[in-house]
Order: C-alpha cells, then sequence, then structure tokens
C-alpha cells in the first residue's frame, strides 16, 4: 500500500500536533541551497524539532532546516539561526540564473527573493560599461552582471565573511570582476568614474550618495534601494537628498521588489543625475 505524499507542512504534521498548534505552523518556507529557512511562532518551541524533522522527511532535496532567531539588524546585515534538523552547517550552493553562489546564511547577508530584482539590473548592463556594485555581499549583483555582460565590474564589501564568499563566488563562475574589501566610504573615490552604480543597502544607502554620486559619469545610473510605503516617497527622499548634494534628477524608474513590513516595501529607483546650469 502507498501513502500519498503530503502537499504541505501542515498535511505533513496533520496527525502530530493539535488543531491549535497546526494553525500556527508556517505555510511557507524559504530554500536557499539545500537549507530550508523556517521562522517558527514562539507558540511552538516544543515542537520545532518534530516540525524540522517532518519538514526534511517530507521535501527530498532539503539536508539541513533551520529557524530565524533575529531580524537582519547588524552593520553586515546578518541573522542568527538554529539548526533544528539535518546536517550541522549553515552553508550550502545556491543556484540563481546560470550562477552558483556559495554561501554561509549566517555569516553574510543573503535573500533568495531577490532574483527578479538582480536579472532586471544585469539586463540593463552593457558591454563596454564601468559598473560599481556598492555593498556587494557574497557577489550576486557583480557576479551575475559579469557572466551577462562583457561589462567592467567592482564590487565592494565591508564584511570580511561575505566578501570571502565573493571571491569564491567569482572563481566558482569564471568571471572577472574586481573585489575590493572595505567602507565604500573609504573606497571608492579611487576607483574612478563610473556608468552605473548599484546601491543595495536599502535602510541607508542614502547615506552613501554623497559617495556614489561624484562617482557617476555624465549619463551614468544610479540603482538605489530603498524602504519605504510608496514609490512616491522614496523618489521624493531622492530627489531631495540629490538636490542638497548639488544636482538635479531624472527619475528613469521605480520598481518594487519586495516587502519589508506590512507597512513598507522594499523599491529600486533608477535615475540620472545632471548640474543645474
Ligand atoms: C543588504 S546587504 C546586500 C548584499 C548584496 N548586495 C545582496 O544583494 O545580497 C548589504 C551589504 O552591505 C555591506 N555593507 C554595509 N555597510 C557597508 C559599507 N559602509 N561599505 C561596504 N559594504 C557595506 C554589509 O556587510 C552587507 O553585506
Amino acid at each position: 500500500m502507498c501513502s500519498k505524499k503530503p502537499k504541505s507542512l501542515k498535511e505533513a504534521l496533520n496527525d502530530k500536533l493539535s488543531p491549535e498548534k497546526l494553525k500556527l505552523v508556517p505555510r511557507s518556507w524559504d530554500i536557499v541551497g539545500d537549507i530550508a529557512i523556517l521562522d517558527i511562532p514562539i507558540q511552538l518551541d516544543d515542537e520545532k524539532e518534530l516540525i524540522g524533522n517532518t519538514l526534511l522527511n517530507t521535501f527530498k532535496p532539503i539536508r539541513v532546516v533551520v529557524n530565524k532567531l533575529s531580524e537582519v539588524k547588524t552593520e553586515y546585515r546578518t541573522r542568527k539561526f538554529e539548526i533544528i534538523a539535518g546536517e550541522d552547517r549553515t552553508e550550502t550552493i545556491y543556484r540563481e540564473y546560470e550562477c552558483r553562489y556559495k554561501l554561509d546564511i549566517e555569516g553574510a547577508y543573503f535573500s533568495p527573493r531577490l532574483g527578479t530584482e538582480r536579472i532586471r539590473i544585469a539586463n540593463q548592463v552593457k558591454a563596454d560599461e564601468r559598473v560599481l556594485v556598492m555593498f556587494a555581499g557574497i557577489g550576486f549583483y557583480p557576479v551575475l552582471i559579469a557572466k551577462k555582460s562583457n561589462a567592467e565590474v567592482y564590487g565592494i564589501e565591508l564584511n570580511p565573511v561575505a566578501f570571502g564568499y565573493m571571491e569564491e563566488n567569482i572563481r566558482l563562475n569564471k568571471v572577472s570582476v574586481t573585489p575590493i574589501q572595505g567602507d565604500v566610504r573609504k573606497k571608492t573615490s579611487d576607483l574612478g568614474k563610473f556608468d552605473r552604480v548599484v546601491m543595495p543597502l536599502p535602510k541607508d544607502a542614502e547615506n552613501f550618495l554623497d559617495i556614489s554620486l561624484p562617482a557617476l559619469k555624465d549619463d551614468g545610473i544610479i540603482h538605489f534601494y530603498d524602504f519605504a510605503r510608496n514609490g512616491e516617497e522614496t523618489t521624493k527622499k531622492v530627489e531631495k537628498i540629490c538636490l542638497e548634494l548639488g544636482y538635479e534628477t531624472k527619475i528613469l524608474d521605480v520598481v518594487r521588489c519586495g516587502s519589508y513590513s506590512p507597512a513598507l516595501s522594499r523599491f529600486c529607483t533608477d535615475f540620472m543625475i545632471y548640474r543645474p546650469i
């Protein structure tokens, strides 16, 4: 006799938890490589192992199950996890658009939900461009941009762990990217002018526009990430800060590329700058 494979985690736990507890079981989880990431509510603390093992045994490609322990708040934008089932590791290989990325989910920021946004940027890059990716993390943007174009790509990252993975991912994907370890505030001015600067630091990118704007060639483009209530709020912020720094802006596009909280979404504003005459 063969039993039917459960379609969801709730279904797999159906006869193992009380109806009250079952209601609290997460409906979804993130997958990064072979690691499943759950956000289990505190009321299910005593059931974490059961939930983790059930997920592991029901959905076969998963080899590790972790539970989120903290929010993304540090300067390096990392968070803490606890392993609740499977192998004892937080390192994995994640595949996205013809690229492979090695990463440690605890040592460096990552988001499997931004793939569509990363390819949107990479598809805009032309072969002869000079591109600077600030806040480059483990190299998602620089590696993909270099893979898709023949551009001259630079990636700056502060976190030594994330930087180590960026170096490894450049080798892994056989792309040409110049990785630079350090603070964009100290490293950018030595690099000359760019056709494109990517600023994927949604909470603080506005504090670095004084560095990125002077690094831009005439006709260059900035991709500025921000958490905001709507597109207008973020473009107004961009226009105001740029004006204070002595530049007019030409907004090319504003894209909603994720949510941050019930009230705030992640936006990317693509814009050009010029000096008023
Ligand atoms: C939100 S994460 C984005 C990482 C990567 N771009 C991605 O999409 O996965 C921001 C990254 O910026 C780095 N960072 C923060 N402040 C920085 C600074 N002043 N200079 C360089 N990197 C910085 C953090 O360590 C973190 O890896």
